[in-house]
């Protein structure tokens, strides 16, 4: 009796050590591009940027979910690190702002080059992987901080920026924000407005992925239609199996399909199971259902580890993706399907999106109207002068309105 309750546990404990041994063997290969990491929000909060203190030694950090040990252990080899700044500095700092946690990302590149290598397209992720580093990628959280600017758009994109989240937790201008469908906030733009369609055809132009995590479901599907080029969730899950409004619903995961385009699944606890604790099964519950909907090519894991204070038991930190492929094997997902997951649909879409890019064509140049930003700390340089008065009737608006002003008409 004994003995056979011995091979039974035997064969059990060998049979989960095959699909542990066959997810690491494969991620040897194809290592995990992850969607959305906030580290560099942590470098800012914890430590004001300075990378040089010992404290904040990216070896030896300890409090946050990521480090470089843990990197290796989990075989990430390729990152979308989060440059984000919260939706208060919005018409205040926000482009300052970004531009620093922008640099924040460069320097962890020239502070670890064993480590990191800072990349701006898929052939040189893939160069990355062979050489065992961490391709790291600059993602933008949050339309805000273009401060409704082409300019700043085209600049961020030269600084490094491939994707750009539309949303944060509030509207821009241009775009509406998911709080919009929890009722916490006002429909605005009715998904784009004409100012958010221009945005879009010049992320398309420049090679911008589009990142509708935090956007409403309007926006998502105005996006969806308005872009040349497959779009990526960087770090959503989905919305059938845990109603939170900052998952995604079904019938947008038909749109995803259609387009090739990708959900990168979130691992907040509460954006999992919709309660404070989650499990690493239920993520994969997520995983199975985006790809029963949409398909495996749709699939992708955006953990949002250091941007979230709750995680599933299981993935606790940035050294436990190799479990949940484990999972995903136990599920019967094939390795195709697997290294998918892993690397390569992102790797599709962000090709896609390169090949769509297109430098000759000429870049969108007509500035949003005056009428629609928030003018308090603004000079208006350039909107008087501007040669097309059909392009600028909020200027038009609003030097009439100085003009009777000055005239003490109104
Ligand atoms: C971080 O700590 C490691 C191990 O103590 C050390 O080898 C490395 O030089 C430190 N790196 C930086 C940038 O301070
Ligand atoms: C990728 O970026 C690197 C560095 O900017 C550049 O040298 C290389 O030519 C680029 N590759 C492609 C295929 O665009
Ligand atoms: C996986 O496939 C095996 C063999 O075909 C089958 O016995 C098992 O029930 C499947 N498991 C799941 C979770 O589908
Ligand atoms: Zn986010």
């Amino acid at each position: 009796m004994l003995l056979i309750w011995w091979f039974w546990s035997l064969l059990a404990v060998c049979a989960s050590d095959t699909f542990r041994d066959r997810a690491e063997a494969i991620m040897r290969t194809t290592p995990v591009i992850d969607g959305h990491n906030d580290l560099p929000w942590q470098l800012l909060t914890l430590f004001n940027n300075q990378l040089l203190d010992s404290k904040a030694n990216l070896t030896t950090l300890e409090k946050t979910h990521t480090n470089i040990p843990k990197l290796k252990t989990g075989y990430v080899g390729g990152q979308f690190w989060s440059a984000y700044m919260p939706c208060d500095t919005q018409n205040k700092d926000a482009v300052k702002r970004i531009l620093e946690q922008i640099d924040v990302i460069h320097r962890m590149c020239q502070l670890y080059p064993e480590t990191f290598v800072c990349v701006t397209n898929s052939s040189d992720i893939m160069e990355a992987f062979k050489n065992g580093k961490v391709a790291s990628l600059i993602g933008v959280e949050g339309g805000h901080l273009i401060d409704s600017s082409l300019g700043v758009l085209r600049t961020l994109y030269h600084l490094g920026m491939r994707y750009l989240t539309l949303t944060h937790n509030c509207n821009t201008p241009w775009a509406d924000n998911w709080l919009v469908d929890k009722g916490d906030d006002k429909a605005e733009s009715q998904g784009l407005s004409s100012f958010g369609k221009s945005v879009l055809n010049e992320m398309n132009r420049l090679g911008v992925m589009i990142d509708l995590s935090h956007v409403s479901v309007a926006t998502m599907k105005a996006a969806l239609q308005q872009s040349k080029a497959p779009v990526i969730f960087s770090h959503s899950s989905a919305y059938s199996v845990c109603r939170s409004r900052r998952n995604v619903p079904d019938d947008v995961l038909e749109l995803v399909k259609n387009t090739n385009s990708l959900v990168m699944v979130n691992f907040y606890s509460e954006f999992v199971s919709c309660s404070s604790s989650a499990t690493l099964s239920q993520v994969a519950d997520h995983l199975d259902h985006i790809k029963n909907v949409a398909g495996p090519g749709a699939v992708g894991l955006g953990g949002d580890y250091d941007g979230v204070t709750k995680l599933p038991v299981g993935l606790e930190d940035v050294s436990k993706y190799p479990d949940l492929i484990a999972e995903l094997l136990r599920r019967n997902w094939t390795e195709a399907e697997v290294r998918g997951v892993l690397a390569e649909n992102l790797l599709r879409v962000f090709s896609e999106v390169e090949l769509v890019s297109n430098n000759m064509q000429a870049p969108e140049e007509a500035p949003i109207s005056l009428n629609e930003l928030d003018g308090a700390c603004r000079t208006h340089y350039g909107y008087s002068q501007a040669p097309s008065i059909h392009l600028q009737t909020g200027a038009l608006v609003a030097s009439l309105a100085s003009l009777l002003f000055s005239l003490r008409l109104l």
